[in-house]
């Protein structure tokens, strides 16, 4: 299965689908998307030469520019499908047109959605947040729940010490969602 990650930070989640690809996993890491220079995400996947390309917001007259911009980057590469792994971009109407897309999101939706979903479930003060990987729709983290994970928020946990607990899971969790959406690729039609 053709695989475009699009990534905004690190690419710790990208770098488990590398990994998993090397060892065997049904997937394949065809192009990596960064919506912003210096991601670690575009140098762990220059290190495995992976080709990688950068589309930013503010080098566009508007968003919809912008969004027609990636949309053919993206379909350039003719993935089956796209992965937004820790992409801090809401994608458009012409890129959700062309692309069926997976995201990877650090809170049990619906709960915490958006762009600080560690630290508005710590705030909040639930005992158990998670990780959820989803469909992506028009909405911002709105799309249908493909599976989630459950972590216990421990007593002196900071936001980092909590969301470097939900990655570990994060990542396993989206390397099986993507080995089983290989294996069974109803969701085409659907
Ligand atoms: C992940 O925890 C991902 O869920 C989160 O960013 C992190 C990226 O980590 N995404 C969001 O918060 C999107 N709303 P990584 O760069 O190490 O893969």
């Amino acid at each position: 299965m053709r695989l475009v990650v699009l990534v905004s930070g690190s690419g710790t989640n990208l770098q488990a689908l590398l990994d998993a690809q090397a060892e065997g996993a049904p997937i394949k890491v065809v192009a990596v998307g960064a919506d912003r220079d210096g991601t670690g995400g575009v140098v762990r996947a220059a290190l495995r030469n992976v080709p990688t390309f950068t589309c930013r917001v503010q080098d566009h007259d508007t968003r919809a520019d912008w969004d027609a911009a990636i949309t053919r980057l993206v379909s350039a590469q003719a993935p089956d499908l796209v992965v937004s792994a820790g992409f801090m971009k809401v994608l458009g109407p012409d890129f959700l047109a062309a692309h069926k897309v997976v995201n990877t999101h650090p809170a049990l939706l619906p709960s915490f959605p958006g762009a600080h979903g560690v630290s508005d479930a710590l705030e909040h003060g639930v005992k158990v947040t998670g990780c959820t990987c989803h469909w992506v729709d028009a909405g911002v983290d709105t799309g249908r729940i493909i599976e989630q994970r459950a972590i216990r928020v421990e007593d002196g946990d900071t936001v980092e010490s909590l969301h470097e607990r939900i990655k570990v899971e994060e990542r396993a969790m989206l390397v099986e969602v993507l080995s089983r959406l290989a294996a069974d690729r109803t969701w085409r039609t659907t």
